[in-house]
């Protein structure tokens, strides 16, 4: 066998299935062996008492785009895919939104000149259609499916992004007839607006009314509705952030009746509440997003449909806005709810939080949590000759996490642009430490070491009907997840701080 580029030495290998102990050997980018004591390699990362994993895919994040407000996220494709490969991650797939009246195609055109230069991590793009007209349905979205953006999201609420049922009807037809996976964000616009009347009429304008505007049933009632026609039209279905119970038990019921219906949550629905919503002055406008954070009985529901395979997809919906002019307080220093930018940051902390309150509390296997990272990710949105697993043949996209780390999160520790964390001062234990991409060192050591625009844009493969994707998480045994002791007792972790 030729030289090798860099051999990653004696790490514990997780996938979604398995566990081993073994080196991976790496060149030209890709995975080429995996076994004990390979040599000859350039270079050597020593991984002892590390745990080996497929880099991240964080599925669902907006970079470099004007929300239907017309404000701008914080961070471009250089800052975000940073923060991104801090967090563990080596793909990520934003969107190119289309805001009425422009062309599709050219929304995407235009995307790819922000992302080019910049990203230091391969990256695809879902597409977002607010304008299903007959240019966009007949030629332009087609086309693009076939290009490879083979994944588009609508929105049922947002006064200027929503869809009414007859075009969600239209865009399903065309992901029938080209072969694409539709992604929906399920909230009733009238029940928000109509709720939101009424408490504005009150004089109820704080930040922490927008969660009261946000009804579950609003969330509920829109996935029955976003699955019942996709039924109808027999096309799959991926409902993006869920918050709560009600809209996860329909997602449910329609798996358990054999429909291709998959889920999505989010961090801010496992580690924030409508509580962090009620602070003085405008401040719990940093923790606004649509749907909501709820409450803890939610919490605990989307850890169960994490655990259970309801959710396939763990992604940030990383939307940062910034706490200023810029971001949150566009309209001034003092916003009613309806004024202010919905999302919040989450790249860098989605994976440090799954792991360390997902693995190291024993909710999740370390399968289950590579699975939600990566694995799933890749096979929903068709990257899977590619990315999401350790194979020979894979690129070498590699998370090397040190879980006896642990770290205190402060938001001058990110990398992105957005100036706050919803998450600071939270305790985490294990932490990505050395990220690869393609063969490449891209952090190391809490350095950045990729070159703005090495990253590449992926094109995706389409859904295949005819395979039925099942529940991905794998409900494995955590008996026969031997990763396990290099996770520590949670009742004993260290304090060495970071
Ligand atoms: O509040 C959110 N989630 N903002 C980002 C846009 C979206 O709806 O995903
Ligand atoms: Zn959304
Ligand atoms: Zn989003």
């Amino acid at each position: 066998m030729s030289e090798l580029d860099l051999v990653v030495r004696n790490g514990t290998v997780v996938t979604a299935v398995d566990t081993a102990s073994c080196d991976i050997g790496i060149r030209a980018g890709r995975i080429v062996a995996l076994g004990e004591g390979l040599s000859g390699a350039a270079r050597e990362i020593d991984a002892s008492g590390k745990l080996v994993l497929p880099g991240g895919i964080d599925s669902h994040c907006h970079i470099d785009q004007l929300s239907g407000m017309g404000i701008r996220t914080a961070d471009d494709f250089h800052s975000g895919t940073v923060s991104a490969a801090f967090g563990g991650n080596t793909t990520v797939i934003p969107f190119a939104a289309q805001h009425r009246g422009q062309s599709l195609r050219a929304v995407v055109e235009e995307y790819h000149e922000r992302a080019t230069p910049k990203a230091v991590i391969d990256y695809a793009f879902h597409l977002i259609i607010s304008d299903p007209n007959e240019q966009v349905l007949n030629q332009e979205l087609p086309a693009l499916i076939r290009d490879g953006y083979t994944s588009f999201k609508v929105f049922m609420t947002y006064e200027k992004m929503r869809l009414d049922d007859r075009q969600l009807l239209d865009v399903l037809g065309v992901a029938r007839r080209e072969g694409a996976l539709m992604m929906v964000h399920a909230e009733n616009d009238d029940v928000i607006s109509w709720i939101s009347a009424k408490l504005l009429e009150q004089g109820h304008r704080e930040p922490k009314f927008h969660a009261v505007s946000h009804a579950q049933i609003a969330e509920s009632e829109a996935t029955h509705r976003a699955i019942r026609l996709s039924e109808l039209m027999d096309v799959p279905l991926l409902v993006v952030h869920v918050s709560a119970e009600g809209a996860m038990n329909e997602i449910r019921r329609a798996q358990d009746a054999g429909l291709r219906v998959y889920g999505e949550t989010c961090p801010q629905y496992l580690f924030l509440t409508k509580e962090d919503l009620d602070l003085p002055g405008a401040n719990g406008a940093m923790f606004c997003c649509s749907p909501p954070p709820r409450d803890v009985n939610s919490q605990e529901a989307m850890w169960r449909g994490l655990r259970n395979g309801t959710f396939q997809v763990f992604s940030s919906d990383h939307a940062p806005y910034r706490f200023d002019e810029t971001g949150k307080l566009a309209a001034g220093p003092s916003p009613n709810f309806k004024e202010i930018a919905n999302g919040l940051p989450g790249l860098e902390l989605r994976l440090p939080l799954l792991f360390s309150e997902g693995v190291g509390t024993g909710r999740l296997t370390l399968n289950q949590f590579v699975a939600l990272a990566s694995t799933n990710a890749a096979r929903l949105y068709g990257l899977e000759g590619r990315k999401g697993s350790i194979a020979v043949g894979m690129d070498a996209d590699l998370a090397i996490w040190d879980p006896r780390r642990t770290v205190t999160v402060t938001a001058d520790m990110m990398h992105d642009n957005t100036g706050y964390t919803p998450y600071e001062g939270r305790t985490l234990d294990g932490w990505p430490e050395t990220v690869i991409s393609r063969g490449r060192v891209v952090v190391q050591d809490g350095r950045l070491h990729a070159e703005p625009g090495s990253g590449e844009f992926l094109p995706c493969d389409p859904p295949e009907p005819a395979r039925p994707l099942g529940r991905l998480v794998p409900e494995v045994d955590p008996a026969r997840n031997f990763g396990a002791e290099l996770i520590p007792d949670p009742s004993q972790a260290g304090t060495a701080g970071d």
